[in-house]
Formats: C-alpha cells, sequence, structure tokens
C-alpha cells in the first residue's frame, strides 16, 4: 500500500528535526495506529519503504512494544486503567459490564464494529479513579478522558457514543459533594466530573447558580458546554 499523504506529511515534516529516519520509526507507526486503530503489515511495509529500513527490522519493533496493535481494533479504542487504584475504585465491574453488555473480551471488538477495550497499567489519573481514556481512530484522531465512572454512567456514554460518535464523549457530570473543612463561609463543593475533580464554591444570580471553578480550568460551562452547565443546575437544585 501507498502511505497515505498525511503520514508521508508527518514524516516530511519532522525528519529534519531526528538524528535519522530510524529514530522517526515509532513516532510515524504511531500516526499509523492513530489513522487504522492497528498497524497492519502493509501500512508496516509502507513505514520500512518510506524510511529506508528493513522490513524485518520494522516488525521486530512493532512486536516488542505492546503500545503498537497488531490485531484489528474498534472504532474506538478504550484504554481501561487496571492499575492498583482504580482497580479499587471499580474497574473490575467496569470491564466485567462491558464484556456482558457485548459478549466480548477485553482486546476483542464488539460486533458493531465501535468498541475494543483494553485493560492498561496507570494512566497517571489516579485521584480520578476509576480512570479510562477513549480513542477515535481516525485523520481526526483524539483521545478523550472518561473518569470517575459508575458502571450506570459508562453505560450511558457507551450507548450514546455508539449512536452519535466522539461528540458523546464531552465532560460529563459524576456528582457533587460538599466539600468537607471549607475555608471560609461560601458553599464550596467539589465537583466531579468525567474529566476531573474540581474544588469550587457556589452562588446563585439571577435564578441560576453560578459555580466558581477554584482551578480556573472550567471556562465559560454555558457557553462551551451547556449540557455539563444544566447538569450542574440541576444537581445543584435537587
Ligand atoms: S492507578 Fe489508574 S490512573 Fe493511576
Amino acid at each position: 500500500m501507498e502511505l497515505p499523504e498525511s503520514i508521508r506529511g508527518f514524516i516530511a515534516e519532522r525528519i529534519s528535526r531526528y538524528p535519522n529516519k530510524k529514530a522517526l520509526l515509532i513516532p510515524a507507526l504511531m500516526e499509523c495506529q492513530k489513522l487504522f486503530g492497528q498497524v497492519t503489515p502493509e501500512a508496516a511495509q509502507a513505514v520500512a519503504s518510506e524510511l529506508d529500513l528493513p522490513f524485518a527490522e520494522v516488525q521486530s519493533v512493532i512486536s516488542f512494544y505492546t503500545m503498537l496493535n497488531r490485531r484489528p481494533t474498534g472504532e474506538f479504542l478504550i484504554a481501561m486503567c487496571g492499575t492498583w487504584n482504580c482497580e479499587h475504585g471499580g474497574t473490575a465491574a467496569l470491564i466485567e459490564h462491558f464484556t456482558k453488555k457485548y459478549g466480548v473480551e477485553p482486546g476483542e471488538v464488539t460486533k458493531d464494529g465501535k468498541f475494543t477495550l483494553l485493560r492498561v497499567e496507570c494512566l497517571a489519573d489516579c485521584h480520578n479513579a476509576p480512570s479510562s481514556q477513549f480513542y477515535h481512530r481516525g485523520e481526526d484522531f483524539k483521545a478523550y478522558w472518561v473518569n470517575n465512572l459508575t458502571v450506570e454512567l459508562f453505560d450511558q456514554v457507551l450507548d450514546e457514543v455508539a449512536a452519535g460518535g466522539p461528540a458523546a464523549l464531552r465532560e460529563r457530570l459524576v456528582r457533587i459533594e460538599d466539600k468537607a473543612n471549607p475555608p471560609d463561609d461560601r458553599r464550596w463543593i467539589w465537583l466531579v466530573t468525567t474529566n476531573s475533580q474540581y474544588p469550587a464554591w457556589v452562588e446563585q444570580a439571577g435564578g441560576e447558580y453560578i459555580v466558581h471553578d477554584a482551578y480556573g480550568r472550567l471556562g465559560d460551562l454555558k457557553q462551551e458546554n451547556p449540557q455539563l452547565f444544566a447538569e450542574i443546575q440541576a444537581a445543584l437544585k435537587g
């Protein structure tokens, strides 16, 4: 096969920054994986030709690194953390739900071609256990955090992603907790979402709740994520 133009461009743009062509091998293979969800033998052969490397050498790299997939994956690859903290946070229940819902084991593709779930090691987001990332393959490849999941919310996310694509991977509200030991008299909360946990204080104005995120990371939710804004309003009213 011919390497897609996007990957040829990726290589051409970076080649001068690497000491030799071989040094660009893994980045080029990762680009193939982002596009196809795996590194097929045809793609490996095309990368070998592009970088002037023996095919056997490229194959040996692919077989050494477990993060390079040699099997087909679904449109969305779900990397579900199974390390200690997330395991205690509920990973096993999430994986069990996935396998029962779709009748496939981790590493297999669901019958609708939408998902492959892989149990992986720590994703370095341990305070948001159980932590996972969804990767959407293709030219618009992107990774999405989907954290702090319950089985019910995981089920809902899977159904909405299968029906609606990556837009369904927006940040969602998981729960709101009153903050123990607040620093002052204001109403302090923990806002727990599928991305992170935010300490915030809340006030009421003009018939709605205004959430002041102490990290300053949430932005203007009303504009940027109106569904999350509505979820927060409903939860605070409840
Ligand atoms: S233990 Fe799961 S992200 Fe670190």
